[in-house]
């Protein structure tokens, strides 16, 4: 059974990640707008993972005993200057999220609830990726600059490049 406080904590989380999802639809949404197929569609899937994350949490609540809340959202950010703005904001939010199951994860210990502790690890490898992808991103987005040519390529290879190089960094083998 989660105590009241995990309980709150999780479902704070819940909306943090609803949010999230939200946040990486509108800049799919932009980036189709503006004819960057490639890097829509990269966020459209970033967007269907946030939902994932969200709906992974909502069934722990529930599991053990919990009520998980579905709450109202914050509306995302839906304008950019450019895509390298778009992109220093997703690791930007990463960040937020990373800090957030964080202190997530030092509730439980104070709240002495191991379950969720061990439950979270999960968040906790998961975010460790997130972030190293988004930085993948942006070290190449930065490279580009205002070559056309290079936005051209980086937007048709923008699926390989950060599954590869995210992958490469953090030494797996996928
Ligand atoms: Fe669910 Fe990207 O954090």
């Amino acid at each position: 059974m989660l105590s009241k406080t995990i309980e709150a904590a999780l479902n704070k989380q819940i909306r943090i990640e609803a949010e999230s999802s939200q946040v990486y639809l509108a800049m799919a949404v932009w980036a189709e707008v503006k004819g960057l197929e490639g890097i829509s569609n990269f966020m459209y899937d970033q967007s269907d993972e946030e939902r994932e994350h969200m709906l992974k949490l909502v069934k722990f609540v529930n599991e053990r005993g919990g009520h998980a809340h579905v709450s109202e959202l914050n509306a995302p950010n839906v304008t950019f200057k450019g895509y390298k703005e778009m992109f220093e904001k997703l690791l930007e939010h990463e960040i937020f999220v990373s800090n957030s199951i964080n202190d997530l994860v030092h509730i439980s210990l104070q709240e002495k609830d191991y379950a969720t502790h061990n439950f979270l690890q999960w968040y906790v490898a998961e975010q460790i990726e997130e972030e190293a992808v988004a930085r993948t991103i942006l070290d190449k987005v930065n490279m580009i600059g205002d070559d056309k040519g290079g936005l051209y390529l980086f937007d048709r290879d923008i699926q390989q490049l950060t599954v590869s190089s995210a992958a490469q960094d953090l030494g797996s083998e996928e």
